[in-house]
């Protein structure tokens, strides 16, 4: 059965107090909109359909960039939550199977949620789904019967009686394409704050004898971001979750409470991560890797057997093959490490490819920016950086070669040659004490004056 998510981003976010619009606030290095596009993904959708209004344009940028194929479209004025549902309507009203309604600012939605939802399609034409609310606020309520639904009231149309019920509505509504854009052409807006309200449904399906169900989920699901509080809270609860999710993966965390994932942060089982790691967007690592305390990751891959830190900087397109070995103040960007290679410390790396088994002295640093335009440093097999060398890209230096300390590479270094790039060495024999001698006998003349 093929299934359309249309994922509610329309808004502004007032009390976020923010230029930026609210679904591309971040929780775990990732805008809030792509946790609602991964849980729209799990259920490998036909179409899935972003409702745009506030800062449209980076929001579709932000959309597209998780998946290619969303599709966007823009709602201005925005006037209600069934407002915006209507605006995917040209795109998907003659979509045979499902539709969901999904909110860009409520991340944590399981995917065995959503499908719970689909199931319970067989049995009611709109499924709503709900949560028992601890302070239920101003969520809508949900007046219903066991799992039957009667309607869904605002807080601001409730009555004293309604706002006692505790059984609140999360939002996320599914029902079949045909029904949900049918029964949204009916929707008014005779209400309190005069907006087109989605939450409409479950009672213009009954009017038309159609049946309206609830699916009830966890609260910890329905955590929804209105404000800079709610977005800590959502980041403090995402980190919980994926760090017990790692533990129970077979992941070794020496001090789980300070490490922090991003969404996508995969690692592999028999991993070691140490204190004070932290993960941006797209880091994969491999079973059997370790990442020693205090390191900052994103955009990298770590091989089995590679160990990174403490300390070290791993930036996009850090790719370390197996048994690499990456110490302290070590930064790499753009750069590929062949099997064994080691960089134990003070290093900077980037733009750079090097082969396997290479040596990188303490102090190295690939010059890889002329000021204007970036150039690539490649390194064959089993060569030998020489602490403090300069390697100004473009440079090669061939398998096998060496440099020597403290020099400035500056031309191409054949395989197997020694380049030696910096000042001959010239000894004074006395001169040091001669020198000394001098210094003093000024510093005690001053004294004196
Ligand atoms: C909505 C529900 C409420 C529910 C609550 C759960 C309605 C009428 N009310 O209230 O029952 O308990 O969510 O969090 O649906 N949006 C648009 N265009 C619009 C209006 C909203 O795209 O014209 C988007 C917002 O960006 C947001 C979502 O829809 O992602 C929800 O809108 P919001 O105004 O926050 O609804 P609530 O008042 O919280
Ligand atoms: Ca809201």
């Amino acid at each position: 059965m093929s299934v359309s998510v249309i994922v509610l981003a329309a808004g502004m976010g007032t009390r976020m107090n923010s230029d930026t619009p609210k679904v591309l606030h971040h929780v775990a290095s990732a805008p809030l909109l792509h946790h609602a596009l991964t849980a729209a993904r799990s259920l490998e959708p036909a179409r899935i359909v972003v409702v745009t209004g506030h800062g449209a344009e980076d929001v579709a940028k932000a959309a597209t960039a998780f998946d290619e194929a969303c599709e966007c479209v823009v709602q201005d004025p925005q006037l209600g939550t069934a407002h915006a549902v209507s605006m995917a309507a040209p795109l998907l009203a003659d979509m045979s199977g499902e539709a969901i309604v999904l909110y860009g600012d409520t991340p944590f939605i399981r995917p065995e949620t959503l499908e719970a939802m689909l199931h319970a399609r067989a049995r009611h034409s709109v499924v709503v789904l709900g949560f028992e609310a601890k302070d239920p606020g101003r969520y809508g309520r949900l007046i219903a019967d066991g799992e039957t639904l009667h309607k869904i009231v605002e807080y601001k149309d409730a009555t004293d009686e309604e706002r006692a019920v505790t059984l609140c509505n999360s939002g996320v509504l599914c029902a079949s394409a045909k029904v949900m854009f049918d029964l949204i052409s009916k929707v008014e807006n005779s209400n309190v704050a005069g907006e087109y309200y989605l939450t409409d449904l479950p009672e213009l399906a009954r009017a038309q004898g159609l049946s309206a169900g609830v699916v009830i989920c966890d609260e910890s699901e329905t955590l929804g971001v209105n404000t800079r509080a709610q977005l800590a809270e959502a980041e403090a609860a995402f980190q919980s979750r994926a760090r017990a999710e790692a533990l129970e993966n077979g992941v070794t965390l020496t001090a789980p409470e300070t490490v922090f994932f991003a969404l996508d942060t995969h690692i592999g089982r028999d991993a070691i991560i140490g204190a004070n790691v932290l993960f941006g967007p797209a880091v994969t690592i491999e079973s059997g890797a370790e990442v020693k305390g205090f390191c900052h990751l994103e955009g990298c891959h770590i091989s089995r057997g590679a160990v990174v830190g403490p300390f070290a900087r791993l930036r996009p397109g850090a790719e370390l093959a197996e048994d690499v070995h990456v110490g302290n103040f070590v930064e790499i960007k753009n750069a590929i490490l062949d099997e064994g290679v080691k960089v134990g410390h003070l290093t900077y790396i980037g733009d750079a490819d090097i082969g396997e088994f290479t040596n990188i002295g303490a102090g190295t640093v690939t010059c890889n920016y002329d000021g204007v335009m970036k150039h690539r440093t490649k390194i064959g097999k089993r060569a030998f950086i020489g602490s403090d060398t300069m390697l100004v890209a473009p440079v090669t230096v061939g398998d096998d070669a060496l440099t020597a300390s403290g020099s400035v590479i500056t031309d191409n270094v054949p395989a197997e040659a020694v380049a030696l790039g910096r000042a001959k060495q010239v000894n004074k024999p006395g001169l040091a004490t001669a020198l000394m001698t001098r210094l003093k006998a000024i510093k005690a003349a001053k004294g004196k004056a």
